[in-house]
């Protein structure tokens, strides 16, 4: 097992691993691999289930530290939110979902690990859970909903700390379904520039998801 450039990521033939928490050892979350070694025991990361995943083996790089306070739009069920909760070991990662159906596996997740905040909230109005959520060093969103850049925005501006990260999985189709991947990544990245967040990189996240990319910016 290999460390990455990225604490608490581990490579092994191309495939990327989370450890898992001495408190969830044996437990799955989906049907990742779990394997002990040097008295770890190592979570396999699909990047066909994890946009994250995807976005880190096509090259994307940025600064995850494990005391890290991330707010998560779109948690879903808890797939790549649990294993950002391996990463920051010592963080708080506050997950937001407006499905109640989503919300109760992302309960049963949250469960078993100290640094999940799961939140049942609509990310279109990051007022409703400013009681909950302080200023943070990250905001990841993966929601497919055509105003996800102003949903993006609107976030960033009410939490996201000065200098911050912000990394946003932008599907094509939610976009317009008329315009070519690469268009509808143009457009949303323009709207990110004219709020003057800085872009970073974009990277597509194929063969692991069709007309996807991720985007990284900085407040
Ligand atoms: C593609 S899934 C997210 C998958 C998840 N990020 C993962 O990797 O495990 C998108 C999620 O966003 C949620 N969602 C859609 N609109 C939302 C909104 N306005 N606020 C919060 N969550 C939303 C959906 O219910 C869905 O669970």
């Amino acid at each position: 097992m290999q460390p990455t450039e990225h604490p608490g990521i581990y490579k092994k033939n191309d495939r990327l691993f989370t450890v898992n928490p001495e408190g969830c050892r044996g437990i799955k979350v989906y049907n990742e691999q779990l394997f002990t070694e040097d008295d770890k025991e190592y979570r396999s990361w699909n990047p066909y289930r994890s946009k994250l995943a995807a976005a880190l083996l096509k090259g994307l790089s940025f600064d995850l530290s494990s005391d890290a306070k991330i707010l998560y739009l779109g948690a879903a069920t808890g797939t790549t939110v649990s294993h950002i909760s391996d990463i920051i070991t010592k963080g708080t990662l506050y997950a937001v979902e407006t499905s109640p159906v989503a919300i109760i596996s992302l309960l049963k997740v949250a469960e078993k690990r100290q640094n999940i905040i799961p939140i049942l909230s609509d990310a279109n109005h990051p007022e409703r859970y400013q009681h909950m959520v302080p200023a943070v060093d990250m905001i990841y969103q993966d929601i497919s909903q055509r105003n996800q850049a102003d949903i993006f925005t609107r976030n960033i501006r009410a939490y996201l700390k000065p200098n911050g990260t912000g990394l946003i999985m932008v599907k094509a189709r939610s976009i317009d379904v008329a315009l070519k991947p690469k268009q509808a990544y143009e457009l949303v990245c323009s709207a990110l520039q004219k709020e003057k967040f800085r872009l970073k990189k974009t990277v597509e996240l194929t063969p692991f998801e069709k007309d996807h990319a991720a985007i990284l910016v900085i407040q």
